[in-house]
This record gives C-alpha cells, structure tokens and sequence, in this order.
C-alpha cells in the first residue's frame, strides 16, 4: 500500500477530486491498481454483483474475507477498504470491533467501512487504530426498513438528520465518509462541512470523491442501471460476443487452427 488515509485528506485540502471503485477480485483489484485508482473497496456488493444474490443482506465475514485477500494480492498502491457485512457490527461493539480486525488480520485490508450511522461503534474500531469509512444516507442493507431503494433527506427534517449524522461521525475521526442517494445540495452543505473527505454515489458532484461499482461502470450488469451509474464500458456484449464467435469457430472447425495447436 503507499495510499494512506492521510492522502484522502490531503486531497480534500487541495480541493482534488479523487476516486473509489470496488473490486471483488484479483485481475480487476489488479487493473484498478495499476490504472492509479487511489481507492479500492471490496463492497457487499459483492452480494448482488458476483454471487447471484437478490441483496446485500445474506453477505457472510467469510465471503467478505474471501474476496478482501484475492483484492489485496492484486493491490500494491491502493488503499483497500473492507465493507463489513450486514450484522457483523450490529450487536455488541466487542463483537464490532472483532470482526472490523478481522479485515485486517485475516483480510489484509487497510481500512473498514461501517454502513450505518452508528457512532459509537465507529469512535471504538477507530479508538483500537483501525481506520474507518462511514456510509450514511441510502444504505442497501436497510433496503427492508426503508421499504425499497429510496433516495434518503428529502425532507428538511430528514436532511438534517443525515447532516447530523455525518457530523457526529467525523467527529467519531472516521477518514472518509461515502453519501449514498441523497440531494446533491445536501451532499454539497455535508461536504463543506465535514473535515474528513465526503465520496459519492447518486449523491451529484459536490463531494470530495466519487465512488461506482465496478460492474456498473463497465457495462456488466443484468437489467436497468441505477440513474446514477455511467457504464463506460458494455463488457457484458463483449463477453457475450466472445464466446459466440469461440463456439461459433469450434463448430465450424475453425478452431484450434494450426497457429493454436503443438506440432
Ligand atoms: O458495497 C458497495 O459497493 C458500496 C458502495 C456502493 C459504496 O458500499
């Protein structure tokens, strides 16, 4: 790693825009890194991008563990975020602070990300030295209890619940916090308030940072993209088209031809 949590902040001083992207493996931790992604974070959106679940609920610590080691063998520069898992710091904070070590014992990880506003367990995982990201605003795993993926502080009384929020955190020392579907004018008065680096996500441009999923980004995905994701990329059809042609040139014997077989 020579990307600190020291640098995300120096970024936000010198009003430079930076990026997070997630990965769930080897190759692309592999190409993020060395395409200069400052940030790589191996989201629970791994849940939903890579395992075929519905949601990032049913995320287990082993998957997140599993897929945090194969990301930092891929990583040299970046610095990799492990997102805890839904209910691995929702009990007793002894228990938080376990599974957030966990990250960076078993995974190798350099800092965790804790999807809920809840300071207290935040102020103590930062208070045992392990750096942490907060997320607040729309969180995916709270899908059930905000009955579907709704933008979040709409209201007046909503945004100002959500600044508050972020005000507490950063006062908790988390590094950075990630704004997830909420206004871009509450996005903007978060960011101009906030010490620690603001990275957004449907949150408009105002953030310090700006963060996709890795899939979203490059076309892989099954179905409607959220209105916030920009696929620069339509890997899917490329995919699809690859392997057409492999077995379209098996079938009319066109492959292997002399150029790809041993004499
Ligand atoms: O899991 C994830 O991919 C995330 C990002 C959307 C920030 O939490």
């Amino acid at each position: 790693m020579s990307v600190t949590v020291r640098d995300l902040r120096a970024f936000k001083e010198r009003g430079e825009r930076f990026v997070m992207l997630t990965a769930y493996d080897y190759p692309t931790a592999r190409i993020l890194d060395e395409a200069g992604i400052p940030v790589i974070l191996v989201g629970d959106s791994v849940g939903n991008n890579v395992l075929g679940y519905e949601t990032t609920i049913p995320v287990t610590m082993q998957e997140m563990l599993h897929h945090t080691r194969a990301v930092v063998r891929g990583a040299t520069n970046a610095l990799v975020v492990g997102d805890m898992p839904f209910m691995s710091f929702h009990t007793a904070i002894e228990d938080a602070i376990a599974n957030a070590g966990r990250f960076l014992k078993e995974g190798g990880a350099h800092a965790i990300k804790l999807e809920r506003p809840v300071i207290e367990v935040a102020a103590a995982i930062v208070d045992r030295g392990i750096p942490v990201m907060g997320h607040i605003g729309l969180g995916p795993q709270s899908v059930h209890a905000m009955g579907g993926y709704r933008v979040q502080g709409r209201t007046e009384e909503d945004a100002r619940k959500i600044l508050d929020e972020a005000q507490a955190l950063d006062k908790a020392g988390i590094f950075a916090l990630v704004l997830e579907g909420i206004p871009s004018d509450l996005a903007a008065r978060i960011t101009e308030t906030m010490s620690a680096p603001t990275i957004g996500i449907g949150a408009g441009p105002h953030c310090d940072g700006q963060v996709l999923v890795i899939n979203d980004l490059l076309g892989l995905g099954f179905g409607s993209y959220p209105k916030f994701a920009k696929p620069y990329a339509h890997l899917r059809e490329t995919i699809a088209e690859a392997v057409t042609r492999f077995a379209a040139d098996v079938a009319a014997g066109e492959f292997p031809d002399e150029a790809h077989a041993y004499r």
